[in-house]
């Protein structure tokens, strides 16, 4: 296959970013996203060039490392991630535009490299539970109904990605924050912390500078793992029980 790429270049977090377009002429359908970018940057060093910088650790669509804006759309035209996204889904001849996530929360730090460390601190504002250490508890000592173990279950699939973010016009991490708060709220083990849980973490999502959800769906839409749009609206529930029974 014949690719022209227009892939977003920029030397640092300061510096002015521009579009580079480059030609590869010996991509396979069978390649990944990002082997396809691998034998670009290759090709880019060969010629003393600058390879494009972006991440990537798993590369098998779980670890959330990867990501970038591929003709407009987080991770590209399929629902998967952007490691398991594979040539097939382009035609010979496709020019495709690569850019970075776009969200005043992710800032970038270089090409198709955001800093989604806010992520880290929504998590760590309350996005866990507290447990005595010792010895590992019987797996059956805490019963937990099969459609609250389903619904945590789903939830739990977000890898913290942040296509959610890269793809709302409010660059809203309510579906990330939601899919947490789901999570753990659902389980036995969540319960202690609930309320003050939701509380911190949509205090540390806004001061990180993330948008309001107005009810778009593009989250959702553009999400890998089909994290549905409804854990926003419990996201929102607990967080209007929250707030009449914590004190800030
Ligand atoms: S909700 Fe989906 S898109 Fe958002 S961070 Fe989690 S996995 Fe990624
Ligand atoms: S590199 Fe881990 S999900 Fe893509």
């Amino acid at each position: 296959m014949r690719i022209t790429l227009n892939v977003h270049r920029q030397a640092g977090p300061s510096a002015p970013g521009h579009m580079e377009t480059y030609q590869l002429d010996d991509v396979t359908p069978d390649m990944s996203f990002l082997e396809m970018l691998d034998v670009l940057n290759e090709n880019l060093q060969d010629d003393g060039q600058e390879p494009i910088a972006f991440d990537s650790d798993c590369r098998e669509g779980i670890c959330g490392t990867c990501g970038m804006v591929i003709n407009g759309q987080p991770h590209g035209p399929e629902v998967t991630t952007t490691c398991q996204l594979h040539m097939r889904s382009f035609r010979d001849g496709d020019t495709i535009t690569v850019e970075p996530w776009r969200a005043d929360a992710f800032p970038v730090l270089r090409d198709l490299v955001v800093d989604r460390t806010a992520f880290d601190r929504i998590i760590q504002a309350g996005g866990f539970i507290s447990v005595n250490t010792g010895s590992a508890p019987e797996a059956h000592s805490v019963p937990v109904p099969k459609p609250q173990a389903d619904r945590a279950f789903e939830a739990a699939t977000c890898i913290g990605c942040g296509a959610c973010v890269a793809a709302c016009p409010n660059a809203a991490g309510m579906l990330f924050m939601g899919a947490k708060v789901t999570h753990l709220g659902e389980l036995p083990q969540g319960q202690p912390e609930r309320w003050s849980r939701v509380i911190d973490m949509v205090k540390a999502h806004d001061a990180e500078g993330f948008g309001g959800c107005t009810n778009i769906g593009e989250c959702a839409a553009a999400c890998p793992k089909e994290i549905p749009l409804d854990v926003i609206s419990q996201l929102n529930a607990d967080y209007r029980k929250a707030r009449s029974k914590v004190k800030d």
